[in-house]
């Protein structure tokens, strides 16, 4: 299993340092384009694997020819979003970044499973899907494991629970307009519903969906840590065919109603990539928000494609 890492921004070398303590990947390739910091981060990260116990080879480099024959490809490149920019603000700058480095990948590895985080996150994952003319269920981003661990972080906060014990599942664009679906939230099997009054659920999604940018607002960049757990968590159910349901932006075609676009869904994953997207009913109120982000998602994308 190789596993190469598009940015090494804080995203990038997070998800290289989380790759390299859990050991599935034989190799973890770094790269970017300043030159030494990606030689330098992975020196750094391959040095502590005696401490970790753990063999992953982790290397770094400015040029994609290190990155051939990858099985996995995980891309982080793009400028982060700072304090009063939105995901979609990035737009214009991050659909050329996204392009160019796609183009320089996928002929290099035909066969890998590429992982998305740049942003806007919906509409990067398109432009790799063209760019690269790999098969949809081969490219997918990462956003909506981020958006559900935020949630379910905060709920066990809230009622002084274990995380463990949270399931939930987040849908939809990576945005403001993110679904998250307290009616299939529960805490130990019991649903949330019954634990907690509506007014502190409201909150708490409301807070869900401001996740990204209450970290931006605080530290002044986006967060990482997170992201490159979701990440990781990705790669893993890939790398060990664990067929994990995650959820994840999967390209649509007519699942939950919707098709020509990415959005968060919940996708069994194993070696092949998105080998299925599972569908759940929807009611009145969580469909006419799903028909919000769709919309919200559908415009990016139209704006996107003059960058492209
Ligand atoms: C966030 C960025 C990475 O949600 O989109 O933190």
């Amino acid at each position: 299993m190789k596993i190469s890492v598009i940015g090494a921004g804080n995203v990038g070398q997070t998800t290289a340092h989380y790759l390299a303590m859990k050991g599935f990947a034989k190799e973890v390739v770094l790269v970017d384009i300043v030159e030494g910091v990606p030689q330098g981060k992975s020196l750094d990260i391959w040095e502590s694997q005696p401490v970790n116990m753990q063999d992953t080879i982790v290397t770094g480099t400015n040029g994609y020819q290190e990155t051939a024959n990858s099985d996995i490809i995980v891309m982080t490149a793009g400028l982060p979003r700072k304090p009063g920019m939105s995901r979609d603000d990035l737009l214009a700058k991050n659909t050329t970044i996204v392009k160019e480095c796609t183009a320089s990948f996928a002929q290099r590895s035909p066969n890998a499973i590429i992982i998305v985080v740049s942003n806007p996150l919906d509409v990067m994952t398109y432009v790799t899907l063209k760019v690269s003319g790999f098969n949809p269920k081969k490219v997918m981003g990462m956003a909506g494991i981020l958006d559900t661990a935020r949630y379910r972080s905060f709920i066990a906060m809230e009622l002084g629970v274990s995380v463990e014990d949270i399931a939930a599942l987040v849908l939809g664009g990576h945005g403001d307009t993110m679904v998250p679906l307290p009616r299939l939230t529960t805490v130990g099997g019991i649903p949330l519903p019954e634990l907690m009054d509506q007014e502190k659920i409201d909150a708490i999604v409301k807070r869900t969906a401001g996740g990204g940018g209450e970290i931006v607002k605080l530290l002044g960049y986006s967060a990482y840590y997170a992201p490159a757990a979701g990440v990781v968590q990705m790669c893993e159910a890939i790398a060990l065919d664990k067929k994990r349901v995650l959820p994840c932006a999967c390209w649509l075609t007519g699942e939950f109603g919707v098709e020509g676009i990415f959005m968060g869904v919940p996708a069994l994953l194993g070696k092949a990539g998105v080998e299925k997207i599972l569908e759940v009913k929807l009611n009145d109120a969580e469909k006419a928000a799903m028909m919000k982000t769709v919309d919200h998602v559908r415009s990016v994308q139209a704006e996107g494609e003059k960058f492209m």
